[in-house]
C-alpha cells in the first residue's frame, strides 16, 4: 500500500486552492473522527453534532460505517485485513472531503489504534479523534440493531468486543462517557473542544 501502480501520474497543481474553498464556505476542513464499541452511540452523536453545526450555517458530512461498506467498501468484509483496508480508504477519502473544506464527521468503529494512528497520521492537525466510550455491557443492553443478540448467538463472527478485540484510544482529542453523558452534554463537550481549539470558527 501506499506505491503507486502505474507510471506517468503526475500530481495536476490546480489554481483554486483549499484557503479559497475556507474563505468562500467561512469555514475550515477538519476530520472528526468517532470511534467506539457498536452501539456507544457514534452515530447518535455526530448527527446531533452536526444538527447544531447546521444551525450555525456550518457545511459537513457524516461518513458512516454501514453507509460506506454499501459502496466503496462494499468488497470488503470484517477480517483484521479487511477492516484494516477500510479504514485506509476512508481516511484517503477523508482527506479529500476536508481539502474541500467540508467538516467531516466519520463513525466507524475503527478498532485498531495503528489503524486510526494512520489516518491521524494521513490528515496531521485536521485530525480530531473523539473515542465514544461506553462499558460493553451498556452497549449490549441498547443493541440498537441487534447485533451483539447475533454475535453472541454466533451468526456474526468478528464482532468487536465479542471475538475481535477493540483498542481504546490512548490520547483522543476528546473522550465522552455515553453512558454517564446525555447526547446534549456530549456535542456541548465536543464543540468546546472544536470552538477552543478554533477547528469551527
Ligand atoms: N448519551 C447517549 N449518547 C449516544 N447514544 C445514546 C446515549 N444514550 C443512549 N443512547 C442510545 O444508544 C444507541 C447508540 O447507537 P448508535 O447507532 O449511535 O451506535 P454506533 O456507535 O453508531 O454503533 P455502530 O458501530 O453499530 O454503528 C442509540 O439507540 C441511542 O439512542
Ligand atoms: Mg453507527
Amino acid at each position: 500500500m501506499g506505491e503507486l501502480k502505474s507510471e506517468n501520474v503526475v500530481w495536476h497543481k490546480l489554481s483554486v486552492s483549499r484557503d479559497d474553498r475556507e474563505n468562500l464556505l467561512k469555514q475550515k476542513g477538519v476530520l472528526i473522527w468517532f470511534t467506539g464499541l457498536s452501539g456507544s452511540g457514534k452515530s447518535t452523536v455526530a448527527n446531533a453534532l452536526q444538527n447544531k453545526l447546521y444551525e450555525k450555517e456550518k457545511l459537513t458530512y457524516i461518513l458512516d460505517g454501514d453507509n460506506v461498506r454499501h459502496g466503496l467498501n462494499g468488497d470488503l468484509g470484517f477480517t483484521i485485513e479487511d477492516r484494516k483496508e477500510n479504514i485506509r480508504r476512508i481516511g484517503e477519502l477523508s482527506k479529500l472531503f476536508v481539502d474541500t473544506g467540508i467538516i467531516t464527521l466519520a463513525t466507524f468503529i475503527s478498532p485498531l489504534r495503528e489503524d486510526r494512528e494512520q489516518v491521524r497520521k494521513l490528515l496531521n492537525e485536521d485530525f480530531i479523534e473523539v473515542y465514544i466510550k461506553c462499558p460493553l455491557e451498556v452497549c449490549e443492553n441498547r443493541d440498537p440493531k441487534e447485533l451483539y443478540k447475533k454475535a453472541r448467538d454466533g451468526k456474526i463472527k468478528n464482532f468487536t468486543g465479542i471475538d475481535s478485540p477493540y483498542e481504546e484510544p490512548e490520547n483522543p482529542e476528546i473522550t465522552v462517557d455515553t453512558s454517564e453523558l446525555s447526547i446534549d452534554e456530549c456535542i456541548e463537550k465536543i464543540l468546546e473542544y472544536l470552538v477552543s481549539h478554533k477547528k469551527v470558527i
